[in-house]
């Protein structure tokens, strides 16, 4: 284990001191072997400090799980007493001057490396994963993200075990020795932190296409897979060029280098990364074809392709001081990501995820035991600290920037920042005051959002005065803290024949504001928060006709579907609190209005208006976590709604077969609708075996992944015994595709109180492997994903959980930690069910070789369900 729980020190913001030493250039040697490779490492170092005595301050280096070699410095073999090597890295204590060679050789195990994290093999292929701290793990090094280095890199490596031989930059020399070992050299012209750094070694065959830029350069882009997959990643090209065209369009931004590569690894921590010239990406997010790749995914590879393109700019050109500032790149680019799918497919349809997003995962976060600010002030292990915080509501505070000076100025900001900062490591100030620069629009009190974290509850009061024809409507942030906030708030102000009386931006600076509207003959109706300008909690007690009014007539598509989210949260919430019958359900009276009137609306956005909403957002809407309770609710007024409907529903359905398998809105568009019918027609009872029999013969008949997945996810969310003949249909045709059996092995424990049976059976399955992310998450984050399963009363899921975060623990400290996250949302449970939690989640704590990455968590979590523990 690299790190042990006896250093859980934590890192500060308010600590952050420049680096006194830099290390500008770095020719790196590497003699790749599966078990055993060396590398050496020539830097120039150089002292950058103001200290002006005469011994200089010595320099450290940061170096975890090496197997030091040798050191020279300036070419001679170094003193035993001028440095000091130790576990955390190499320590110079005398130096030679101010400037000096630095020669480092140490070698390194991938094989032995199941962390993928620094050098390690996935498969056949040995890759790197440098981003946060992964260097040190290579080599010797400063470590941080505010020393950037030019870097040649030489790769030696036996020809036939890896013809394949990668890394930043250009490939500038390339030879062959009689020994069969194959030399080449890549050498990176633009200075970057060594979290940018990568190789990769391997047998990979790669397609390629070209770019012409806008200025006429023209761009080699390739995409490395294992020649099986290579009919696999048209797709991802596709991508890559729209997001190339769309940078140069909207921002003027072109790619500067000759050469752009994208390499798909099977075993990849998180989803990609922009490595300088040279993306790795988890397979999932590359490969596709139509039979095995969903429309979800389709369009994640769109979107994540197009995120680590973006980061050349927001990222690489221009880089991080500290990782506190990780929102810098993070948000800017899931921002900039979000911009170009919204460009390119439907804009509502993709705020309308991106909110979900926020809601399910973002918004339960930051009320819980890990909530922080996008900027945090403080992290024990960084790597947890790639949180949907910093990255979704990181995002959403840069359109909340983007409204308030609008989407032109913010573009000139943009353009003015990184031309201002190209090639230096700067922090969230240097962005906004660029911002401010081009806008004269003061940010001072935008800031707070940096530093502010939970997510604001905004109470909306309004006042009809129809002697006099005034309106009014007062906003009040609930919170009355050191940190008040600027919340851009869009509306519009309806009358009641739907025409639009005044829209808007309204930017609310003060903890409470108010405005009036004059000379109103009726009252009006008022839309806030229109596309979700502003990531908060809306407290507003309205009157449903008025909601039903806003579902109907909105033309924001965001703010429709919030309406409609409203009048299904306010139903739900009748029926919790008094458990009436309702017989009068405007939920139901709207699904039937949406589905008759569905001509006017496109399909995809028609499919996300009628979803109904999940117990996790169910749940946090009520502030009511009886899961068992919540699902019984939600079972039945699906039943009442497809019982209902069932024969628009059925006409939905048959009206969108056969679709063509291509990736266009229609075509999308009419499997999500028809699946969404489809998927309602599984709480009716009444016509079980035709519905069986309809499903059974889509899934045999499919032409499209998604049409296969969404009959295997309904049948595994229903208590049908036909589940079985899905499932093992599933199976039988795709047991050699990893990542489609991915999706089977996460529909299997999806659903339903009786998962973790399944879930063990899963593991031990010849199919299942501990080494492989996407298969763990698959199974262990689904299984505590679906919380009637995960919080089961006995506490179970919680110990078995916790029995595999120990055997994580050992294999892969980043993954362990991602699945003990699941476990922060046990605070809003019982007392009994918080004691059982706790004391399984104690059993990892106590276990004495704990890393740092889960040590933090489960810490932090701990800490919280003892804090209330009633
Ligand atoms: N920088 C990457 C991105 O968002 C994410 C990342 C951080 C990452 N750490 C990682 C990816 C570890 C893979 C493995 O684009
Ligand atoms: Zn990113």
């Amino acid at each position: 284990m690299s790190s042990s729980s006896t250093e859980l020190k934590p890192h500060f913001l308010e600590e952050y001191t420049s680096p006194l030493w830099i290390t500008p250039e770095a020719k790196i040697r590497f003699d790749l072997d599966l078990e055993r490779t060396i590398v050496r490492t020539d830097y120039l170092v150089e002292y950058v400090g103001d200290w002006e005595g005469e011994a200089l301050p010595g320099v450290f280096f940061h170096g975890e799980g090496l197997g030091f070699l040798s050191l020279r410095i300036n070419g001679a073999i170094a003193e035993p007493l001028q440095y000091h090597v130790s576990e955390d890295g190499l320590f110079l204590r005398i130096v030679p001057g101010r400037s000096f060679r630095l020669t480092v050789e140490n070698s390194l195990s991938p094989k032995h490396n199941t962390a993928l994290e620094g050098l390690y093999h996935s498969g056949s292929m040995l890759c790197t994963q440098n981003e946060p701290e992964g260097f040190r793990k290579i080599t010797y090094s400063i470590d941080r993200p505010d020393n950037p280095i030019r870097f040649q890199v030489t790769l030696s490596a036996p020809k036939e075990e890896f013809p394949t031989l990668l890394s930043n930059g250009n490939l500038i020399h390339s030879q062959e020795w009689e020994d069969g070992r194959q030399e080449v050299v890549w050498e990176d012209p633009f200075p970057k932190p060594s979290y940018l750094f990568a190789i990769v070694a391997g047998n990979l065959q790669y397609r390629s296409d070209q770019w012409k830029t806008k200025s006429g350069r023209s761009i080699e882009l390739r995409i490395y897979v294992e020649e099986k997959n290579l009919s696999k990643t048209d797709f991802a090209m596709f991508a890559l060029k729209e997001a190339m065209r769309w940078d140069e369009e909207t921002f003027g931004l072109e790619y500067d280098l000759d050469l752009y590569m994208i390499v798909a690894v099977d075993d990849f921590n998180m989803g990609a990364m922009e490595n300088k010239g040279l993306n790795l990406f988890n397979s999932k997010l590359v490969l596709a074809d139509k039979s095995s790749a969903t429309d979800d995914t389709f369009e994640s590879i769109l979107a994540v392709v197009a995120h680590e393109y973006f980061h050349n700019w927001t990222g690489n050109r221009v880089t991080l001081r500290n990782w506190f500032n990780l929102t810098l790149k993070e948000g800017l680019t899931v921002f900039r990501d979000q911009w170009f799918t919204e460009d390119k497919t439907d804009p509502s349809v993709k705020r309308i995820k991106d909110v979900l997003i926020l809601w399910e995962h973002q918004f339960p976060e930051d009320a819980g035991p890990m909530a922080h600010p996008i900027l945090p002030k403080s992290y024990i292990e960084m790597n947890n600290f790639y949180t949907v915080t910093v990255y979704e509501k990181g995002a959403e505070v840069i359109r909340m920037l983007s409204h308030l000076i609008g989407r032109d100025t913010f573009r000139k900001g943009l353009q003015l920042y990184l031309h201002t900062y190209d090639g230096q490591a700067v922090t969230f100030e240097e962005f906004l005051s660029s911002m401010e620069q081009v806008s004269h629009h003061s940010l001072l009190q935008f800031r707070n959002w940096y530093h502010r974290k939970g997510t604001p509850t905004l109470r909306v009061e309004e006042k009809w005065n129809p002697s006099e024809g005034t309106y009014q409507i007062k906003i009040q942030d609930s919170e009355t803290g050191e940190l008040p906030l600027v919340f851009p708030i869009q509306y519009a102000l309806f009358d009641q024949d739907s025409k639009s009386l005044d829209s808007g931006l309204w930017e609310m600076k003060a903890v409470q504001e108010e405005k009036v509207w004059t000379g109103l003959v009726n009252k009006p109706i008022f839309s806030l928060l229109r596309s979700y300008s502003a990531p908060v909690h809306l407290a507003f007690e309205r009157d449903e006709r008025e909601l039903i009014f806003l579902a109907k007539q909105e033309t924001d598509g965001f703010s429709k579907f919030f309406a409609f989210q409203k009048i299904i949260f306010r139903e739900f919430r009748n029926r919790w609190e008094q458990n009436q019958k309702n017989s009068t359900s405007d939920t139901i009276a709207l699904y039937k209005h949406f589905i008759e009137t569905r001509e006017t609306l496109p399909k995809d956005y028609l499919s996300y208006l009628l979803a109904f909403p999940g117990l996790t957002i169910l749940a946090d809407e009520l502030k009511v976590y009886a899961f068992e309770e919540i699902h019984e609710i939600r079972h039945k007024m699906l039943q009442e709604i497809s019982s209902t409907l069932r024969p628009d529903l059925f006409s939905v359905y048959k009206e969108n077969l056969g679709s063509m398998s291509s990736q266009d809105r229609e075509n999308i568009g009419k499997r999500r609708l028809k699946n969404m019918a489809l998927s309602f027609l599984f709480y009716l009872p009444q016509a079980k075996d035709e519905v069986i029999s309809i499903a059974l013969e889509q899934q045999k008949q499919a032409n499209h992944m998604s049409d296969e997945i969404a009959v295997l996810r309904a049948f595994c969310e229903s208590s049908y015994r036909e589940k079985e003949t899905s499932i093992q249909l599933f199976y039988n045709k795709w047991k050699a595709d990893v990542l489609s059996l991915d999706l089977w092995f996460s529909a299997q424990v999806s659903y339903g109180p009786d998962a973790l049976e399944r879930a063990q059976s899963l593991v031990s399955s010849s199919d299942f492997n501990w080494k492989n992310p996407n298969r763990v998450r698959s199974v262990l984050s689904s299984l505590a994903r679906n919380h009637l399963s995960f919080h089961r009363k006995d506490g179970a899921t919680y110990r078995w959980l916790c029995e595999c975060l120990l055997l994580l623990n050992e294999i892969n400290p980043q993954i362990a930690a991602q699945i003990a996250k699941t476990f922060q949302s046990v605070r809003w449970q019982d007392a009994k069910r918080k004691g059982l939690a706790l004391m399984a989640l104690q059993t990892v704590l106590d276990f004495p070789h704990l890393s740092r990455d889960l040590a933090e968590i489960a810490g932090k979590i701990c800490k919280d369900l003892e804090n209330n523990q009633s």
